[in-house]
């Protein structure tokens, strides 16, 4: 199994925001399985640490947006994450989803009876000192997936010091530096992919075809609107980070 083992139709990939996140409540196990169901090439998460040490897929650094409840996520214990309501915020048919563990998730995809990938976002890099990365390559480790080797995991981040820690522990992970402004271009290895925003895309176009030009594999996020699909598609983008998998993957397919 390689990474372009799970390549999408026109050999552009597909990776499910947050899971089918237009639909159900980000990062829950319903909006990964209907991902999953969709079609994603991979799913895309971001992970925090509990206060216990615990990896969870939630995005804020609070939960009060996502959830019933209020706080900091890293202040909190997974039993103090688990007892919390992620699900009704998006609708009561919503009402009862749980916080999801990292190792759940990943167990998803690896049953989900063909390769999907899982594009990791590394969140608040610098307040947990390196125990974040070091408990996701520790995960990964476990399953075999650390080195990269299956292909079916990415990290991601904003941050330099977080993919260069991850780099450190982990060399044959692919990884992918995240564009929010214009900034100067990483360059393998220290990232082989750069993941800019649809919003930088569309100002500067031009941006792509500078990073393609670096020897970066490049994903735009978060690409939900046909006309931004195929802006990315005229620029060569190689994946699409998208919160609508289903109508992505079948615009791609009819295309
Ligand atoms: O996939 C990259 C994208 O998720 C980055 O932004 O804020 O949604 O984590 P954010
Ligand atoms: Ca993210």
């Amino acid at each position: 199994m390689t990474y372009q083992a799970f390549s999408g139709a026109r050999g552009v990939r597909v990776v499910a925001h947050r899971g089918a996140s237009h639909e159900h409540p980000e990062h829950t196990l319903a909006a990964y399985r209907q991902a999953i169901a969709d079609g994603a090439d991979a799913l895309e998460c971001d992970v925090r640490l509990s206060a216990d040490g615990r990896l969870v897929c939630v995005h804020d650094r609070r939960v009060d947006r996502t959830s019933d409840g209020r706080g900091i996520v890293s202040a909190m214990t997974y039993e103090q994450l688990a007892a919390l309501d992620f699900g009704s915020w998006k609708g009561d048919g919503h009402r009862g989803a749980q916080v999801l563990l990292f190792e759940d998730l990943l167990k998803e995809a690896l049953a989900a009876g063909r390769p999907v990938g899982l594009a990791v976002e590394t969140k608040h890099p610098t307040r947990a000192g390196g125990r974040l990365e070091a408990e996701l390559v520790r995960v990964l480790r476990d399953h075999g997936l650390a080195d990269g080797a299956e292909g079916l995991v990415e990290v991601m981040s904003f941050s330099r010091t977080a993919l260069m820690r991850l780099h450190r522990l982990a060399p044959g992970l692919p990884a992918v530096y995240l564009i929010e402004r214009a900034v100067r271009a990483p360059r393998p290895p220290f990232a082989g992919h750069a993941g800019p925003g649809i919003d930088l895309v569309r100002k500067d176009p031009g941006l792509v075809g500078r990073l393609k030009a670096k020897g970066l594999r490049v994903r735009v996020w978060t690409v939900d609107e046909v006309e931004d699909v195929e802006l990315c598609l005229r620029l060569g983008v190689d994946t699409l980070i998208t919160n609508r998998p289903r109508e992505v993957r079948e615009y791609l397919d009819r295309r």
